[in-house]
Order: C-alpha cells, then structure tokens, then sequence
C-alpha cells in the first residue's frame, strides 16, 4: 500500500527551524510506523532522525505521536491510522525538548528526574551472605512495580507536565515508590527530602491519565497516592496541597459537605498573613455575586452524621 508520511524536522545544525518533510511510501498492509520510517532513511532520506531500540514495544525508546497520539513506533501498525486516509503525521511528543527531528531529550523528560528520586536501595542491614533476604509476600505488590520498564508513557500522557515540565512525574514517583515501600530502605524519611518538595507528590492532580497510558497496568496514580498517605503517616503536612487535602476532609467529615471558605483559609494556612490577604479580592468578588453570604455560616447538611461514620470507619480501617 501506499502511504505518505508528512513528519516533524528540526536540524540544529542548519537553522534549527521547526518544518515537515513529506515522503510517498510503498509498504506491505501490515507494515508499522518504523517500518515506514526505515525505510525512507534508508532508501529517499539519510537525514531523518529517529530512535528504536528493542523494536519489541518494551523500551518505549521509539515512543513518537502518529497522527497525535503516542505511540510506539515499532508496534503502532499504519493500517490503524489511515482509515481517513492513507497519510500519516509523526511527530515527536508534546513537551519535550526536540534534539532533531523525532529525536528528543530523554535527560530532560525523564531520566534526570529518575536520578532525582535516588533510584538505588540504601539497605537498613547489612547483607547477610552476601543477601538480604525478604520474604516474597512482602515484596508482592512491590513486584507489580519494579515491572515497570520506564518507557515514559505515563509522563507523555501526564496532564500536569504540559504546565509544569519540572513536575517529577509519574514514572519517576513510581521508581520512588518502589524504594520507598522496599522493607529493607533504611530510611525513608529521607527519600522524602525530594518527594514532599515543590515539583513532587503534592502536584498530581490524581486525573489517572498516567494509568491509562501505562501499557504494563503499573497504575502510578496509585503510587503517587500511596506516597502521599505515607507523608501523612509520617508527619509530613505543610505542603499547600497537604493541607488542602486535610482540610477537604475533614469539612466533609465534620458537616457532610465541603465548606469552600475554610479550605481556602485552612489551605493557604492560618498563619500565613501574605497568603491569606491574596485571598480578600477572591472573597470580595464572590460576596458580591452572591455566593458567600454574610454572615457566613456553613451549617451541617442532613445526614451529616451517616458522613462522620463512614469516614470514622475508613480510618479504623487504615489503621
Ligand atoms: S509506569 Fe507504565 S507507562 Fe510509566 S514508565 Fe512504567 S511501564 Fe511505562
Ligand atoms: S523500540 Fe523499544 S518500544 Fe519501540
């Protein structure tokens, strides 16, 4: 069949110009994205700029947009993409900086933020024999994680690194989480230094984006949260977000319904002056509008008491 590819070029060593080169390519119906790719640098275009390694959909080195969405190019079959036609658009991912053409910087999107979380062990023990043993149902559902082959999926679907690219991500929280829940760390207070700072646990907004992208069911969504219950057990809670969390909860708990005055006091924090005068012009305008009324009462809503249980018996149960 033939398809035409119309792909991202960049070349910093001429004038570093974002434009798109377009290739007429004949290719065999089940043909992937890397099998077009190859086959225009080895037979119209020498240039062109691209990475492969495992060629097996495991490493995620390939990982490039078809027609907008990621994909792995060794696996990403063309005939999936030219139903509306048989024309494809690759282009490297949305938030990353371009090294040439489909190339990018794996330092930048996710390996120095891997490095950043101290992804070795520090055990508490010394090995015995040379080993330290721990018993398999204790590492079980760290297994699940240590899976994980940091293909960089999840950071490419992450919703907060389009706005925050120094954001760590999820593929580095979840390399967090697996030594930071491995019995034998020696100490995980300290593993905290980085994650409970700005750019860590705290700048998730949980939109499960990450585990939806994930190929391997890593679910690192569930590692952020995981994390951050881990903070709160050990004290950790001075974060904006911390308290936000703490507050939300406890609103809910108490009445039965959120009271958005409280949260907004409780998670700026009571004692920062500077933080709370930011608030007065939001407080203005929503009184004026109607929607704080004074005097402001937050009454419990009925049922309110049915609410407290639950919570009560969530926390029994965490325990
Ligand atoms: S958590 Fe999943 S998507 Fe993220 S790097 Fe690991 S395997 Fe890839
Ligand atoms: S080359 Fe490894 S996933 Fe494609």
């Amino acid at each position: 069949m033939e398809v035409t590819f119309k792909i991202y070029r960049k070349d910093p060593e001429k004038d570093g110009k974002p434009g798109r080169s377009t290739h007429a390519v004949n290719i065999p119906a089940d043909a992937t994205v890397l099998d077009g790719l190859l086959k225009i640098r080895d037979e119209s275009d020498p240039t062109l700029a691209f990475r492969a390694s495992c060629c097996r959909g495991y490493c995620g080195d390939c990982m490039i947009r078809v027609n907008g969405r990621a994909r792995f190019s060794c696996t990403a079959k063309v005939s999936a993409f030219t139903e509306k036609g048989p024309e494809l658009s690759l282009d490297p991912l949305r938030i990353v900086p371009v090294i040439k053409d489909l190339v990018f910087d794996w330092d930048a999107f996710m390996w120095n933020k891997i490095k950043a979380v101290k992804p070795w062990l520090e055990p508490a023990e010394p090995a015995s024999d040379g080993e330290n043993v721990v018993p398999d149902a204790q590492m079980k559902d760290l297994r699940k994680a240590m899976s994980c082959y940091y293909c960089g999926m999840c950071d490419e679907g992450c919703t907060v690194l389009p706005v925050d690219f120094n954001f760590l991500g999820p593929a580095a929280l979840t390399k967090a989480y697996r030594f930071a829940f491995d019995p034998r760390n020696r100490d995980t207070r300290e593993r905290f230094a980085v994650l409970e700072g700005p750019k860590g646990i705290w700048d998730c907004v949980h939109c499960y984006e990450a585990d939806e992208h994930c190929p391997r069911g890593i679910e690192p969504t569930k590692r952020i949260i995981a994390l951050r219950d881990l903070a709160f057990k050990m004290g950790i809670k001075n974060e904006k977000v911390a308290r936000h969390h703490q507050s939300f909860a406890a609103s809910v708990k108490e009445s039965g319904w959120l009271d958005e005055g409280r949260l907004a006091i409780e998670s700026e924090g009571l004692t920062n002056i500077k933080g709370l005068m930011k608030l007065l012009p939001t407080a203005a305008k929503a009184m004026m509008r109607g929607k704080a009324p004074l005097p402001y009462l937050h009454a419990k809503r009925p049922g309110a008491d049915k609410i407290k249980k639950i919570f009560e018996k969530g926390e029994q149960e965490t325990k």
